[in-house]
């Protein structure tokens, strides 16, 4: 029933979302990952589909339902996620990495578990650094109107506007952390070529919501 009092201003445009965190393996039983409920990335997921676009969400590792009328890609690691968005990426309008993505993985990964000889000494891990999917898609011939996210815990203006630069995109959203992380509620800050815009502190249904209809605005006057 909401769906009849939402307006439809993505209808038939497709969007591809990254949410949740990446889960970068160690050994078969350990691994490391990124603090990231994917609740933002479902709601916007959501959102856009309520808005009429055909949705895909490829998500990490989250407790979450797959939101209704949403295609869902479930993934593990960084490299899992780029080569799941990597072929859809030129099919769609609208690109939005919410994904809090592994800056690092492990360097190798054990094949069997990893186990204590008992004399206390521990592992030594190297990393290698993650691809970076949203500055690849940003930069493919025929990309998509790409937006970011930018969780940052100072300087959230600064730092964000610094890597909607970095990145080559047009609009990034910056958010102040880790007190936001997992909650219910966000306040986003919008920044693209022109300046700033506050979305004040609400559930983040609502802030996904107002950002699809910023986004909507977008693709209307590019
Ligand atoms: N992102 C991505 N792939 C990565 C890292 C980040 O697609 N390997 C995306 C995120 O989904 C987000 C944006 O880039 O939309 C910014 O992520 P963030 O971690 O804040 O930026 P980094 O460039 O990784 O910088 P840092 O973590 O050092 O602040
Ligand atoms: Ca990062």
């Amino acid at each position: 029933l909401e769906a009849c009092f939402t307006p439809q201003r993505l209808a038939g445009v497709r969007v591809l979302v990254t949410a949740g965190p990446t889960f970068e393996p160690i050994d078969p039983v350990r691994g490391i990952t990124n603090r990231s409920s994917g609740k933002m990335g479902f709601a916007i997921a959501q959102a856009a589909q309520r808005a009429g676009a055909e949705v895909t969400l490829v998500a990490g590792p989250v407790a979450l339902p797959t939101p209704w009328g949403v295609h869902r890609i479930d993934v593990q690691s960084a490299q899992d996620m780029l080569e799941a968005v990597l072929p859809l990426a030129p099919a769609n309008a609208v690109f939005i990495a919410t994904a809090a993505v592994a800056d690092w993985r492990p360097a190798t990964c054990a094949e069997q578990k990893i186990k204590k000889d008992g004399s206390g000494a521990t592992p030594t891990l190297a990393f290698t650094e993650n691809p970076d999917i949203l500055a690849t898609v940003a930069a493919l011939p025929q990309a998509p109107y790409c937006v970011g996210f930018a969780a940052e815990s100072e300087k959230l203006a600064d730092h964000a506007q610094a890597k909607r630069l970095r990145k080559g995109i047009p609009l990034i959203v910056g958010n102040l952390g880790p007190a936001t992380f997992g909650q219910d509620d966000n306040a986003l800050l919008l920044i693209d070529e022109q300046g700033q815009r506050e979305l004040p502190r609400a559930p983040k249904t609502e802030l996904a919501q107002q950002l699809i209809d910023d986004i909507a605005l977008r693709l209307k006057r590019p």
